[in-house]
């Protein structure tokens, strides 16, 4: 882990003092490039199907022992068709040859809470099928396969020119895929799918399969898969068991089929083995899944707004939320219970965006920037043509940024406020919903969209309190009054407040008048006829007040942002052809796209300030120093002490005779990621990716080998919670078990005995 760190600290001073030797143009530019590379060992999102032109050398000098083809193949099973994309939001993959899935506890949760009753609570106690037949079967959950990925970008950018207008290009595009996927056809159970990457210079199509009987088989209690909840949440040591299992059933003929009893468990083209012989520093680990979002080609003046004027609005709307939340959970355990899953969801992105700004903070991405923009111009220079074509983009960057600076914040104040932190809004703002669609198809649309709202609050009011969002109402509302966002955003609030008296007393007057924080009002009215209903969804003030600020929104923000952003993007595609263009020496992933990457790197540490430094494995022992019996966060179940205190370990233990929990790798991975494997040299599965650490959040923009590290969960530590603690000893026997590298070293011992055997056959 040391020479991750030290390493482009040293070639940085190597660097100047060549420069101030020398002080020649050229020698710049070849230290510069030698910068680029070093610091970017470790980046990259990339796609699989390129990965023997782009990354193959690269990824076996760090140790990989298989070629790119083991990884991605189209005429043969590779690693590719055990991933799985796990409900379009995580990833999974297949670990036997009867269609086992494992995915995080985090990415199954909302199955395993569908489940879960007071009496049979899936979430504190765990579960474990003993035979295939207690499989849970779940609605709404869906996975899918990759078959293949084609390069498309010739057919969709045909008759596209520079000289049209984004409009133009848009809708020729539009054009140039109906007619290819009309004329593909893809066969029963295939899907086409064609998007764009590189900012849309280039389009890749991809033929997936999906299925949609996929059953639980198990979880531990979250006492174990979400131990440290939020506290530990993007921290490091990590002590989180956070996996679950599912099982992927196909009608007989092993194709997709919709739940049935007569279905039967699928058999992959490749599933992974397990490797029992763990991790150490510098290994090889190749982390395969589907990353949703990243943003690592903006142009400095992009940055310089998330990070001082959008995450810290964020931050601190979400803040005040939170305290308040926090507080009524503290205080009573129905709440805790009815709030801890919003309370993680919000929290999550909060914790992650104060990681973020500090890690660009730390890791000086505005520097590093510039120095790249810098680069970038000085480069241009030397091409008359390519300066034409590139050489204004930044400075009208710098503009478009500042123009859309003011829609943007508001844009995420209207979000974070209206539409996300104060409950309530969200749901008075389907009542508008109602009242449009009767306005525009009559009660057909009304009773369609009324049929899906039922349940959505049935489920809502369960784990809702007006008298927490209430608060919520009064502190953010005065923040979005008092903020420096257009105030054509705002509508009458502040004078409301003012003629109610204060914020606190106009959020008692509406949450008091309102119907729509009680349910049953909310379903009395619902039960009415369309008209009558909306006859009284209009007169409600809450109503009122969402359709009024929904109304400013569009009137005063959106348009105007989505006008300027469409400009941002547009320029954003060009820059993106500029850098590939004068880089020429640099490999170039595409951002994150919620499409199937693969990212490589080493087992390791970091320290990420002065005196402190991280191992890169945590163990079981690390658990039982957090254990607070009761707690909420860091409870641990008995079972599972009593396996600590007895040293039952089995063959779950690393040589230092500990029991792994989670290790780090140099792996960039984003959200998207969770439930991805995390893969050895040869092929095994040795850990579950689920998190990064803090301060290498900022890898969405900024990855920086020295302190961004991905989190895993150690494969032994799965098994051993699957094994010995849960007794569900059918499912290890299920799975294929290896010892790579016990047996590369029992290969290179024979290797000598062999040799003087053939000597002596040779010579006898
Ligand atoms: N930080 C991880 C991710 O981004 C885990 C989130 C789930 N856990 C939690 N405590 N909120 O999804
Ligand atoms: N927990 C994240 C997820 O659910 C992965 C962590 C990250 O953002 O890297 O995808």
């Amino acid at each position: 882990m040391a020479n991750n760190t030290v390493l482009p600290l040293t070639i940085t001073k190597l660097t100047i003092k060549i420069i101030m030797l020398k002080n020649s143009r050229i020698l710049l530019t070849l230290c510069f490039i030698f910068i680029l590379k070093i610091s970017y060992a470790g980046e990259g999102m990339w796609l699989p199907q390129l990965l023997k032109a782009l990354n193959e050398g690269d990824m076996q000098s760090m140790g990989m022992k298989m070629s790119a083809e083991d990884v991605y193949s189209v005429n043969q099973g590779s690693l590719k068709d055990a991933i799985v994309h796990f409900n379009g939001g995580c990833t999974s993959e297949i670990i036997s040859s009867e269609g086992l899935l494992l995915t995080n506890h985090h990415c199954g949760y909302g199955q395993i809470q569908s489940h879960s009753s007071v009496e049979n609570n899936l979430l504190k106690n765990g579960f474990w099928a003993k035979s295939k037949k207690q499989e849970l079967p779940n609605d709404n959950l869906e996975v899918t396969f990759i078959v293949r990925i084609e390069d498309v970008s010739k057919i969709v950018l045909e008759g596209i020119t520079d000289q049209m207008s984004t409009k133009e290009r848009q809708s020729q595009i539009d054009k140039n895929i109906a007619s290819y996927k009309q004329r593909m056809r893809p066969i029963k159970h295939e899907e086409i799918e064609i998007k764009p990457f590189f900012k849309g210079n280039q389009y890749f199509m991809f033929v997936t399969m999906t299925y949609t009987d996929v059953r639980l088989v198990g979880t531990p209690p979250e006492s174990i898969g979400k131990f440290g909840s939020d506290t530990d949440n993007w921290v490091f040591p990590r002590h989180t068991g956070d996996f679950s299992l599912f099982r992927i059933y196909a009608g007989t003929d092993n194709m997709p089929a919709d739940y049935s009893i007569t279905n039967v468990p699928f058999k992959p083209k490749h599933f992974l083995p397990i490797s029992l012989d763990g991790v150490e520093e510098g290994d090889f680990t190749l982390v395969f899944g589907y990353p949703g979002r990243t943003n690592q080609y903006l142009p400095s003046s992009a940055v310089a707004q998330t990070m001082n004027v959008l995450n810290p609005a964020k931050i601190e709307i979400r803040d005040k939320a939170l305290k308040i939340v926090d507080a009524a959970m503290r205080s009573d355990e129905a709440i805790r219970l009815q709030y801890a899953s919003k309370f993680a969801r919000i929290a999550n992105y909060w914790k992650k965006w104060i990681g973020e700004n500090q890690g660009l903070k730390k890791s000086d991405a505005m520097g590093r920037k510039h120095k790249y923009e810098k680069e970038f111009i000085t480069r241009l220079k030397a091409d008359r043509t390519m300066h034409g074509k590139y050489g204004s983009l930044l400075d009208d960057f710098e503009k478009l940024y500042k123009e859309i600076e003011p829609y943007a914040l508001t844009r995420d104040y209207y979000n974070e406020i209206v539409r996300r932190n104060i409950e309530i809004m969200t749901v008075a703002s389907y009542m508008n919903r109602l009242e449009n669609l009767y306005a525009n198809n009559g009660a057909t649309g009304y009773n369609g969209f009324k049929a899906r709202l039922e349940p959505f609050l049935d489920n809502f009011y369960k784990n809702y309190r007006p008298e927490i969002d209430q608060k919520v109402f009064a502190s953010l509302m005065e923040m979005y009054v008092d903020a420096d966002i257009l105030d054509g955003a705002k509508g009458d609030l502040a004078a409301m407040a003012k003629k109610h008296g204060g914020f606190d007393k106009y959020a008692q007057s509406l949450f008091e008048s309102s119907f729509v924080p009680n349910k049953n009002q909310m379903f009395k009215l619902l039960s009415a006829a369309p008209k009558m209903a909306i006859e009284s969804m209009q007169k409600d003030p809450l109503v009122q007040l969402a359709k009024q600020l929904s109304d400013a929104y569009d009137a005063n923000v959106s348009t105007e942002y989505n006008n300027l952003n469409t400009k941002i993007n547009d320029l954003m595609r060009i820059y993106m052809e500029g850098q590939m263009e004068v880089f020429t020496e640099k490999k170039f992933f595409p951002d994150a796209n919620s499409t199937m990457r693969v990212s490589y790197g080493k087992v390791a540490g970091y320290s990420p300030r002065d005196a402190v430094t991280y191992n890169p494995v945590s163990y079981l022992d690390g658990a039982i120093e957090k254990y607070v019996p009761g707690d909420y966060e860091f409870d641990i179940p008995k079972k599972l002490l009593n396996l600590y205190e007895t040293k039952d370990y089995g063959q779950y233990a690393d040589s230092n005779g500990k029991v792994p929990i989670c290790f780090l790798g140099t792996n960039h991975t984003t959200g998207g990621n969770s439930g991805s494997p995390v893969i050895d040299a040869h092929g095994n599965l040795i850990g579950l990716n689920f998190d990064r650490v803090w301060e290498g959040t900022m890898s969405d923009i900024n990855y920086d080998a020295s302190i961004c590290r991905n989190i895993m969960v150690d494969a032994r530590y799965i098994l051993f919670i699957v094994d010995k603690f849960a007794g569900a000893t059918h499912l290890v026997k299920e799975m294929k078990l290896v010892h790579p590298k016990k047996d590369a070293k029992v290969i290179k011992m024979d290797a000598p005995k062999k040799k003087e055997k053939r000597r002596k056959k040779r010579r006898g």
